[in-house]
């Protein structure tokens, strides 16, 4: 005879860097102990998954759980094991739901189990795309690597391990490419970056914000490979990848390949279920979906953004954190016959590696304005860019900056202010987020 289910007023359905926050809020607002469940196919609390691609890989000092669970992040408390079973939150861990039935409010493990709910919040995340996934030959070699969860870091540092001084070949220009091979470096591997376009990150940065970093990364010993894509790999006869053959029909020898080629939300589980939006689940602006008590929160909401008036699905991490708070606040409020704002998210995305460090808030649509020193070789590089659209500035890019630079270029993506003339702009650089 099958188990009976197990029963929780709130789940959570995955258990990254949302759940953690979303527990934080829950516990915050008043949760009763065996009222709420995370249910999560790793093996671990919720941690702050940024730091999987930036600390954990310092060769030295490098960090290790429980450093960073969340909500560490954002200078918060660090919710370790013990603070869920102190409040009576179940963290039900390595356990994948492999079958989600939203009519009867029922998921299902891969062991089989099954729970129940009163309220869903979904926070799936996402997975990476896989070589394999398009049949590249050869991808399935060994030290063909991916970045997404704490089992995938492991065995990367395995793999720095074994191959020690070696040679790394990264493939994609966008996050992962960049903050990946830059690690490589400080591992002291022979770094070798591979992507499609003529320049990096091309999805924010313009071609004079890349000039900087591929100039930087160049100047650190980081070659370069643009224009071109990965077709196959060699192995020899322990399946262990020797080099990466590319479609300009160069070859490059590697001991380790990273593939940084983009992620897709999880959304498989839910299709036919509830409504969906360019490629994410959507949801109003307290995150609930079209199916009432089933929220969607972090990477797989595609929820409306009030300052562009447009719905819009988010793969960063203050996003994460944002939603699962708002929703939770919203599933309380509501609980209350009260209600809270609408979600006004100002978009935020952050990266660093080596000594450099960039923000950018708001959109990058419309004319983009350079300004400042965007030399590779400076020796304290500090630039940016605004976004003009309509006569306004929307968006604010800023490398090398101090808080409360960073502070600045936030109100002037928030404010929006009219700008008459752009060269001015260009000159007075970041003088103007500061009069904002
Ligand atoms: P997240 O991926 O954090 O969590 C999803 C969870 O659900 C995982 O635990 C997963 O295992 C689980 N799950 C999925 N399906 C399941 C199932 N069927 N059953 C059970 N569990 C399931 N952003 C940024 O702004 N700045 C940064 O520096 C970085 N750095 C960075 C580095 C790396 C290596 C990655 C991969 C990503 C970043 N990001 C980032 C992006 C940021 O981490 C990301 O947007 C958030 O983690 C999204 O939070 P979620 O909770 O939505 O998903
Ligand atoms: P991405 O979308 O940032 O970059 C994908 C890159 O893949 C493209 O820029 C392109 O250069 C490249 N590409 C596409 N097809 C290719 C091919 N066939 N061969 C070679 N290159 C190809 O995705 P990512 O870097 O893989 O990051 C995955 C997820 O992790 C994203 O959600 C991202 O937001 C998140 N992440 C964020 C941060 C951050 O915010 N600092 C850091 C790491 C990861």
């Amino acid at each position: 005879m099958a188990a009976e289910a197990r029963h929780f007023k709130y789940v959570v359905l995955g258990g990254g860097v949302a759940a953690g926050y979303a527990a934080r809020e829950f516990a915050k607002q008043g949760v009763n102990p065996g009222e709420l469940a995370i249910i999560s196919k790793e093996p671990v609390a919720p941690y702050e998954r940024p730091a999987l691609s930036k600390g954990y890989l310092f060769p030295q000092n490098a960090a290790r759980l429980p450093g960073f669970h969340t909500c560490v992040g954002s200078g918060g408390e660090r919710l370790l094991p013990e603070w869920y079973s102190e409040k009576g939150i179940e963290l039900i861990l390595s356990t994948e739901i492999v079958k989600v039935d939203l009519a009867s409010k029922t998921l299902t493990s891969a062991a089989g189990a099954t729970f129940t709910y009163e309220i869903l919040l979904i926070a799936t995340g996402s997975s990476v795309i896989k070589l394999t996934d398009f049949g590249v030959q050869g991808a399935e070699s060994n030290n063909i690597l991916y970045l997404r969860d704490i089992a995938d870091a492991e065995k990367l540092v395995a793999a720095m391990q074994a191959k020690k001084d070696g040679k790394a070949v990264i493939v994609g220009g966008g996050y992962i490419g960049l903050e990946l091979s830059a690690a490589l470096k400080i591992n002291n591997f022979d770094v070798t970056m591979v992507y499609p376009e003529p320049w990096c990150m091309p999805r924010l940065f313009t071609s004079g914000i890349a000039h900087f970093y591929e100039g930087y990364y160049a100047n650190k010993g980081i070659k370069i490979v643009k224009g071109t894509v990965a077709v196959g790999f060699d192995a020899d006869a322990n399946g262990d990848v020797t080099a990466v053959k590319l479609k300009d029909g160069r070859v490059l020898e590697a001991d380790i390949v990273i593939v940084g080629v983009g992620g897709r939300p999880l959304t498989a589980l839910f299709k036919g279920q509830v409504a969906d939006e360019k490629g994410g689940l959507k949801t109003d602006a307290f995150f609930e979906t079209s199916v009432p008590g089933v929220y969607a929160i972090g990477d797989v909401a595609t929820f409306p953004l009030k300052l562009y008036n447009e719905q819009r699905r988010v793969e960063h991490v203050d996003h994460a954190r944002k939603s699962a708070e708002q929703a939770v606040r919203a599933i309380k409020a509501k609980e209350s016959g009260e209600s809270v704002p609408e979600y006004d998210y100002l978009p935020y995305f952050y990266s660093r590696s080596f000594d450099v460090a960039w923000q950018f808030y708001g959109d990058n649509v419309g004319d983009d304005v350079l300004f400042g020193d965007n030399d590779p070789a400076s020796a304290k590089p500090k630039f940016g860019s605004y976004w003009v659209k309509d006569g306004k500035v929307v968006g604010v890019f800023l490398e090398g900056g101090s808080a409360e630079e960073n502070q600045a270029i936030a109100r002037v993506a928030r404010a929006q202010p009219a700008v008459a003339d752009v060269e001015a702009l260009k000159q007075e650089g970041l003088e103007f987020a500061a009069k904002v």
